[in-house]
């Protein structure tokens, strides 16, 4: 695989002016494509609301350079955060904290925290480093979309409505970070990524998993995300090749993601081996989401994936798809 581990003085450039005349500049990151807009400017972040087609309220992650950029942007850090900080960052941890009194509603959707993260990408590194500022950015995806993994991704969603593209090759972990939130008396996991709760846990002595009252939103545990367009349904681990077999009856196109080869050879489905590992899984995840979607097929089925640690964030990405559209697929699936 190539690896395009920097853009030219050129490309950074147009970047930068980009974003410093309120432009919006898609960039690599090693979790997912992000669409970047300076966060400092309330219009720049408008326009990315507008472009994502995402409701104005939905907070931001702001990426910074560096953890020494944290205090400018984070009015109190809890010592746990400070190691969570230290330990993970740059990488696939967004800390979610009190806000400092210049970040703008625009970015926080009028909430009192701001999300942070220093990524590792060195294109996303390179582009921070040089704009010094942070960079409001959420996955470079319409609203409620697959999140993009690839500069094809990004040009292929908004097309003339995104003018610069920073292309990094393919992401290296494939789904969105960790989301860590200090708010109130408990930290909270919001949402499981590569950094894992147990990693977690290890730097923070009491941490809730999943959103609770008193969370900050977290549009992203809404139902609509991460989805196909295809309706995706999740079957039992060992009913894949039997619902895959009645549900193609007839003709009818049918898509599965799998972590094995079919039993038999089926006819009318498209199958996707993803395989066991969950790493690689997770890499692969909305590439192959995505090639699916795109077969013409009535519905992807999607085998069950293991229990466990290792495919947390995966279960996670493949329930909320599932959600997005599968009330109303699973109703009709499970009356053939
Ligand atoms: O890996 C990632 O985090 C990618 C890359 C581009 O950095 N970004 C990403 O952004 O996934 P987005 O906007 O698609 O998801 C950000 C998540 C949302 O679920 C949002 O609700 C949550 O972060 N978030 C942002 N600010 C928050 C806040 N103040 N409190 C709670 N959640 C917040
Ligand atoms: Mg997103």
């Amino acid at each position: 695989m190539v690896q395009v581990l920097r853009v030219t003085e050129a490309q950074l450039e147009a970047a930068l002016q980009s974003l410093r005349a309120g432009e919006l500049v898609a960039f690599p990151t090693e979790t997912v494509y992000g669409l970047g807009a300076d966060a400092t400017n309330p219009a720049a972040v408008r326009t990315l609301f507008e472009v994502k087609g995402r409701p104005a309220h939905h907070p931001l992650i702001v990426h910074l350079a560096g953890i020494e950029q944290l205090r400018e942007w984070a009015r109190e850090v809890p010592q746990e955060a400070l190691r969570l900080a230290e330990r993970f960052w740059p990488g696939p941890l967004t800390l979610v904290l009190p806000r400092a009194a210049h970040v703008s509603d625009a970015v926080t959707g009028g909430q009192d925290t701001v999300a942070l993260r220093v990524p590792s990408h060195p294109i996303a590194r390179q582009l921070l480093a040089a704009f010094r500022g942070g960079i409001a950015a959420p996955s470079a995806n319409r609203y409620g979309r697959l999140s993009p993994t690839r500069a094809e991704h990004v040009r292929e969603e908004f097309g003339a409505a995104v003018s610069v593209v920073l292309d990094g090759g393919e992401c290296q972990i494939g789904l969105e970070s960790t989301i860590v939130a200090f708010q109130g008396r408990r930290a909270r996991l919001l949402r499981p990524g590569a950094v894992t709760a147990a990693q977690v846990r290890q730097m923070v002595a009491d941490l809730g998993v999943g959103a609770d009252e008193a969370s900050p939103r977290v549009p992203g545990s809404t139902s609509a995300h991460y989805a196909p367009t295809t309706p995706l349904i999740i079957v039992p681990a060992g009913q894949i090749d039997v619902r895959a077999e009645a549900l193609s009856a007839g003709g009818r196109r049918v898509a599965v993601l799998a972590w094995r080869a079919p039993l038999a050879a089926h006819r009318s489905v498209t199958w996707i081996n993803a395989g066991r590992r969950a790493r690689q899984y997770g890499h692969d995840l909305y590439g192959n989401l995505r090639i699916l979607d795109k077969c013409g097929c009535r519905w992807i089925l999607v085998q069950d994936v293991p229990e466990g640690e290792a495919w947390r964030a995966v279960r996670d990405r493949l329930r909320r798809a599932a959600a997005a559209n599968g009330a109303e697929g699973e109703a009709e699936v499970g009356k053939r």
